[in-house]
């Protein structure tokens, strides 16, 4: 070897032991990539249901949150156009199951946001027109006022769960790393936002179409998956019901004869037990409602959380754990209310998507804009424990809010291919949070989680 390259490989060397831990290198940097790859073989990604930062982890104390118990009540009127009906604040404690389901379709986070179904698109591009967030109760006022008393409707959009209501996620907080902006990629309902974060795009579908059903396979773009075998990479989409299998969104998983890494859940206990899981496992959970694991109402809460600590449990537990970077993440925000604007962001494509509001206007969207923010945390050995993190910066060097394209930065970064589209060329990575030192005092397991009042 060349003295001078020995001399670099030194410095390189010095400079990844000198990084104590939770001290973040550069994102994007050679350095990082390497201390990424070096460490992380197997990245398992659960994506849960519809709920906000603000709502499920509005009650933790952590420093560096921003959420309404480390930064006041956040409030709306109860009408958008008449304040004389008086003001709601969210508070403390929230319902185990929500029994009406908030707006989450694209008009309906549109009045949530921006207090009308229809803004003004060319106002939002320009920056002239930001987001408020004022509209949560007002819709669910005009959605639900007729059959349950407002004051109940106005808790089940804008209260918050306390840290004793959700000791899992408590856990998980206190113990690893929690962003406190990311955003979901689409201002809208589940599939496509499922969609983004396997694919980088939702290839113009704004809504939960027929072309995500299994039996219709009607998603063309590349996803991960397809980047994954055919690098010969491994994975397996693990599901909870035959009815939520999100690599069944795409065609190529039918074409090309990998329907059969599609498996129910109780193989990735054993395959956890067994050491035996993929590089890359994606876990769906039921979807939606009484019984369902997946925290969207009207599941419990207290359902969710037990899923979750089992997950984590078996994870923890497997041969495989020291090298595991497990990534608990949110589709979308459900409707529940959440004080932080959803920022701009770069088109995956050139495709719109137009749907009839409520009112019955038509509005077109482009997909220049995220969501709400949503809970995401990671966890692993090679995390810094109880860490917050804020914004995060893409390789053009800006600073911007995280969102679910920065999963597939990331692993782009992990398993070598180009960012799909550029929402996810324009998305900060995380390959900077992975440290160069193994925690030796990560929790065995998650506390027991009980289900409390299913209404407040
Ligand atoms: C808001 O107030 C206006 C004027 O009083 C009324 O017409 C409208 O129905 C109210 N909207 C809701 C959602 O209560
Ligand atoms: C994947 O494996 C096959 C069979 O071993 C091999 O022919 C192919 O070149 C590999 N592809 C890549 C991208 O490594
Ligand atoms: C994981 O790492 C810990 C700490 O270095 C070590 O004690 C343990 O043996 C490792 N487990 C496996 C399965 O490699
Ligand atoms: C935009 O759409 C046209 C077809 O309408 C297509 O030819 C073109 O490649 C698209 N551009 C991008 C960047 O996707």
């Amino acid at each position: 070897m060349h003295p001078s390259a020995l001399l670099g490989l030194l410095a390189f060397a010095a400079a990844v032991a000198a990084a104590p831990p939770g001290r973040h290198l550069d994102p994007h940097s050679s350095y990082s990539v390497k201390n990424l790859k070096s460490h992380i073989k197997n990245v398992v990604i659960l994506e849960m249901e519809n709920r906000s930062l603000d709502n499920l982890l509005g009650g933790q104390t952590l420093k560096g949150l921003e959420n309404p118990i480390n930064h006041g009540h956040y409030c709306n009127p109860y009408n958008l156009t008449d304040h004389s009906q008086g003001k709601v604040c969210s508070a403390a404690k929230d319902f185990d199951s929500i029994l009406d389901d908030p707006a989450h379709s694209v008009t309906g986070n549109n009045i949530e946001f921006y207090g009308t179904f229809t803004p003004d698109n060319a106002a939002i591009a320009s920056g002239k027109l930001t987001p408020t967030q004022q509209g949560f109760v007002h819709e669910q006022l005009r959605r639900y006022g007729d059959d349950v008393d407002k004051t109940e409707l106005a808790k089940q959009v804008l209260n918050y769960y306390t840290e004793d209501q959700v000791p899992v996620f408590t856990s998980l907080v206190q113990n690893y790393l929690t962003f406190n902006h990311w955003h979901s990629d689409h201002p809208g309902p589940t599939n496509p936002n499922r969609a983004y974060v396997l694919s980088g795009t939702s290839a113009g579908h704004g809504t939960n179409d027929a072309s995500f059903n299994s039996d219709v396979h009607g998603l063309t773009q590349r996803s991960i998956f397809q980047q994954l075998s055919e690098t010969n990479h491994t994975w397996k989409n693990y599901y909870t019901n035959t009815d939520m299998v999100d690599a069944f969104f795409f065609d190529w998983t039918f074409t090309s004869g990998n329907t059969d890494k599609a498996v129910p859940l109780s193989t990735f206990y054993s395959d956890a037990k067994a050491g035996t899981l993929p590089e890359f496992s994606f876990i769906d959970p039921s979807c939606c409602g009484v019984g369902t694991n997946s925290m969207h109402p009207t599941g419990l809460i207290s359902d969710g959380e037990i899923f979750i600590k089992n997950v984590y449990d078996a994870l923890r537990a497997s041969p495989q754990w020291n090298q595991t970077l497990f990534i608990l993440t949110f589709d979308e925000t459900g409707g529940f209310a959440d004080h932080v604007p959803p920022p701009l962001a770069a088109r995956p494509d050139n495709l719109t998507y137009t749907e009839t509001a409520p009112n019955g206007e038509k509005y077109t969207f482009s997909f220049d804009r995220l969501g709400g923010r949503i809970p995401t945390l990671l966890i692993s050995p090679w995390v810094g424990k109880g860490l917050v993190e804020q914004k995060g910066t893409n390789s053009d060097g800006e600073t911007v809010s995280y969102s679910a394209s920065s999963i597939l930065r990331t692993l782009g970064y992990l398993w070598d291919f180009d960012p799909f589209t550029p929402r996810v060329a324009t998305s900060a990575s995380f390959d900077h949070l992975i440290t160069n030192v193994q925690r030796g005092d990560t929790p065995v397991t998650l506390p027991q989680p009980k289900a409390f009042k299913v209404k407040a």
